[in-house]
């Protein structure tokens, strides 16, 4: 049985308002899903505080946006793994497509981002996908699988989530049609198994790309769709919490 997942990547959004709104409405209910929540990084130490003091039927988890390729050192502005364990944080996103394009981050940066992070204690929540015009040309399964190597050399599988996030779908409003989600994440699900036959089969794999509460039941239902990833529906706590109870146990 894999761990489903909802995640809410808050991007550069929110305020302590929302992180005590969000705790107050989702740790009223049981999910059949882990329910992860990445605000900006100044948020973190007071959400993972207020969610373990927090009594309810539900405990939120914490995860970073992303963390330096970087443990220590002169680097202004930086986070490190460690430092986000110390926050309380267990969950932290790499190589979202906004921190590849935008950022200029590297495929050897997001290597060292998953393995500092990983020695660290964190799980990598590892976000793949095609932009627009590689999908027309042809190339969908050409990049995930380039974007997945990547990491292979020495990740440890045990501790790796994958969000299939194609850049076209991204706060956009077009979201990818759960066949098209479910073919891509065959592939996906195929490649992991080949690589880790012992643990590939176990790796939870998430989309994300405008899903919302109109459209998460019928996404997370396929087969090899095990959560979601949520950007602009993760900043409303009643949005979110109908995605969170999209999943069926
Ligand atoms: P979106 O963002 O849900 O607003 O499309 C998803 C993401 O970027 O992780």
């Amino acid at each position: 049985m894999r761990q489903s997942l909802v995640i809410a990547n808050w991007k550069l959004n929110g305020d302590l308002n929302l992180v005590n709104q969000m705790i107050d409405t989702l740790s009223a209910e049981a999910f059949s899903a882990e329910v992860v929540l990445c605000p900006p990084a100044p948020y973190l130490y007071a959400l993972s505080t207020k969610s373990k003091s927090t009594k309810g039927l539900n405990q939120i988890k914490v995860g970073a946006q992303n963390c330096s390729e970087f443990n220590a050192g002169a680097y202004t502005g930086e986070i490190a793994a460690d430092m986000l364990v110390d926050t309380g944080c267990q969950y932290v996103l790499i190589g979202h497509s906004e921190r590849r394009t935008l950022f200029a981050e590297s495929e050897a940066a997001i290597a060292n981002k998953v393995r500092n992070a990983q020695q660290a204690g964190l799980k990598v929540v590892l976000c793949i996908g095609e932009t627009l015009e590689q999908r027309e040309n042809d190339q969908t399964i050409e990049v995930v699988k380039a974007q997945l190597s990547n990491v292979f050399e020495d990740v440890d599988f045990t501790q790796l989530v994958i969000a299939y996030e194609p850049v076209w779908a991204i706060g956009t409003g077009k979201t990818a049609s759960p066949e098209q989600v479910q073919q891509v994440h065959a592939q996906i699900r195929s490649m992991l198994e080949q690589v880790s036959p012992e643990w590939g089969p176990s790796i939870p794999l998430l989309y994300g790309g405008s899903v919302k509460a109109e459209n998460a039941e019928v996404l997370f239902a396929q087969a090899d769709i095990d959560g979601g990833l949520i950007g602009g529906a993760s900043l409303k706590a009643d949005q979110f919490r109908a995605i969170c109870s999209a999943v069926k146990g």
